[in-house]
């Protein structure tokens, strides 16, 4: 359907849940890999990308609260560029903001929030996380590989 090529869903029951399954990620994460988070509002991006900022060794006082930076550089065991591109249109916006700089380099991993905004903005390989409220504290992910790092990625993730 959406030509992944490794999907897998499920249930976090408390942002502590989700939280910790950032951390994991964060853990796995190498330069070059390109994750995109697609949710609604409250959804649990930014709480996820703080537990991957965590699991990467991001000095907690570097963990922005959100402003209205489009781009926020880390740095952990390895660079993190969270990026969240919700007021953004189209992708000549984000020329301007050295995002693309950024992930063209390939030094760090990149963590990007409202990804369905600009979907082009994703590369080849990716992997995306798609964020839905079920009720109350209640969320369901769903984990999309597209390529083959991607998809070992996503294994050693939720296994
Ligand atoms: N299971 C859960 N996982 C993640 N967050 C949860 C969960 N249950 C409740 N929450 C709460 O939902 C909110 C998620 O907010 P967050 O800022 O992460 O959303 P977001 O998807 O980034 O939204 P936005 O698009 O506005 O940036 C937090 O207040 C968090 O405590
Ligand atoms: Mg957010």
């Amino acid at each position: 359907m959406s030509g992944a090529t490794r999907v897998k869903t499920l249930r976090l029951s408390s942002p502590e849940e989700t939280h910790a399954l950032g951390v994991r990620l964060g853990g796995l994460l190498r330069p070059g890999d390109f994750v995109g988070l697609i949710g609604d509002l409250g959804a649990g991006k930014t709480h996820l990308v703080r537990g991957v900022a965590e699991g990467a060794e991001v000095p907690r006082s570097e963990v922005a609260s959100p402003t209205f930076a489009i781009v926020y550089p880390y740095s952990g065991r390895i660079p993190l560029y969270h990026a969240d591109l919700y007021r953004l249109t189209n992708y000549d916006d984000l020329y301007s903001t050295g995002f693309l700089d950024m992930v063209e380099a390939g030094d760090g991993a990149s963590l990007v929030e409202w990804l369905d905004r600009i979907p082009e903005t994703a590369p080849r390989e990716h992997l995306r996380v798609i964020l839905r409220h079920a009720g109350g504290d209640v969320r369901e992910l769903t984990a999309e590989a597209f390529g083959s790092r991607s998809a070992e990625l996503l294994d050693a993730w939720l296994k």
